[in-house]
């Protein structure tokens, strides 16, 4: 007869059971048992069938550059993700924007139904020059995992004036200006000082500069690139050309002087709201809600949508906003993508997903240990805390 520690020791280890709640903050198994690698990411959902992308990370602080490339896994019921392997990988020629070592951040894949292609943008800084080189990487793929196919690495919007400056800006900086701005220190934060009315200006002829980043596609499939631009200091929403490989050459900005990166966009009821962070490296810090009734603003500022009393919510539990997932077949309902990055060991860091609630109008976000999909909306219908 078999003692209750021998049954016990019968359980192979890698036999694994179906996951059914999010847990977030968690190791999030895939379906070999090994936590999910795929950090700054966002999701697709194609043909009944959700792919989430993201940043492969390897151990150690060596980890926090790309060496490996843009992780894919797919997934119908969202708790349960298939290791679909790398939809693009860093390139072996130290020539290549794309060299092994680059930084590649913040990857997203939206479809477009006109060429029959998936495109994916990403943030991507070269080899060994820091966060200084600011482009935005553009690469296509026939299929949904890959493999993508490098295009091309470049700053957006070179040669065209934002939609939303004075024509009394739109000018080239002169010399002097050009000087003042190479002895500021633009890191960091918030500065007083910051410029607000320079750097779109200083690049119009090499093109903007774009870093954190993610993309939208709008109900009447138009598509939008918003990254942090001028220092991270100013957001910019940049609409996409038909087949979504290049800027279409209308962009605003949005909040100059802000300093918001990690964005992360949603439209509920006609209105489009953007979740973002400030500007504090790897480390946490209170998020922020930004909301419009056009996508080309004006925006407004709505203030932490993290609600609830527990300490986290000083710095939204942790973690930093990449993605809004809408849920498939479900009305408003949207799960808040963010992570907890682990820049000591890239490869630790953590998903944090919470389902998006709607108060008075403005989505917000709670802390929840574990949960599931049918606990939010179980009438299937009402949507998610509408109130
Ligand atoms: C964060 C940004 C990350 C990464 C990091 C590097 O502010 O959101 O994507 O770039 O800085 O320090």
């Amino acid at each position: 007869m078999k003692t209750e520690t021998q049954t016990e020791s019968i359980h192979v280890p890698s036999a694994r059971t179906l996951l059914n709640s999010f847990k977030p903050g968690a190791v999030w198994p895939d379906n070999k048992g090994v936590h999910i690698n795929a950090h700054g990411g966002g999701a697709l959902f194609h043909e009944g069938v959700y792919y989430w992308f993201g940043e492969h990370k390897i151990e150690g602080d060596a980890g926090n550059a790309a060496h490996v490339g843009v992780h894919v896994y797919s997934s119908r019921d969202l708790y349960n993700w298939a290791d679909a392997g790398i939809a693009l990988a860093v390139n072996d020629d130290p020539q290549s924007p794309i060299a092994r070592g680059c930084i590649l951040e913040r990857p997203k894949v939206i479809f477009n139904p006109r060429t029959k292609r998936f495109v994916m943008w990403f943030h991507l800084e070269p080899k060994d020059a820091g966060y200084s080189g600011s482009l935005s990487g553009v690469a296509v793929g026939a299929n949904v995992t890959g493999p993508f196919q490098f295009q091309r690495a470049f700053r957006p919007n070179a040669g065209v004036w934002p939609m939303n400056v004075a024509d009394a800006d739109k000018r080239e900086l002169g010399a002097a200006e050009f000087e003042r701005i190479g002895t500021m220190d633009l890191g960091g934060g918030p500065r007083p000082y910051y410029p607000k009315q320079l750097l779109f200006r200083r690049d119009f002829v090499g093109g903007q500069m774009a870093r954190d980043m993610t993309l939208f596609v709008d109900d009447d499939g138009a598509a939008y690139h918003i990254y942090s631009s001028e220092g991270n200091g100013t957001l910019h929403i940049s609409l996409l050309s038909d087949d979504y490989l290049a800027p279409a050459g209308k962009y605003v900005r949005v909040l100059p002087g802000r300093f918001n990166e990690a964005p992360a966009m949603l439209k509920w009821r006609g209105r489009y709201f953007m979740f973002t962070s400030d500007c504090t490296g790897w480390a946490p810090n209170p998020a922020r809600l930004l909301a419009a009734d056009s996508i080309w603003g004006p925006w407004e500022e709505l203030g932490n949508p993290c609600i609830g009393d527990g300490p986290q919510i000083v710095n939204t539990f942790e973690s930093q906003s990449t993605f809004v997932l809408p849920v498939a077949g479900k009305r408003d309902a949207f799960i808040f993508m963010a992570d907890r990055w682990r820049p000591e060991n890239a490869i630790d860091g953590r998903y944090v997903w919470l389902p998006i609630e709607f108060r008075h109008g403005v989505p917000a976000i709670s802390w929840r240990d574990e949960w599931s999909l049918d606990e939010i909306n179980p009438a299937g219908s009402a949507g998610w805390s509408v109130s």
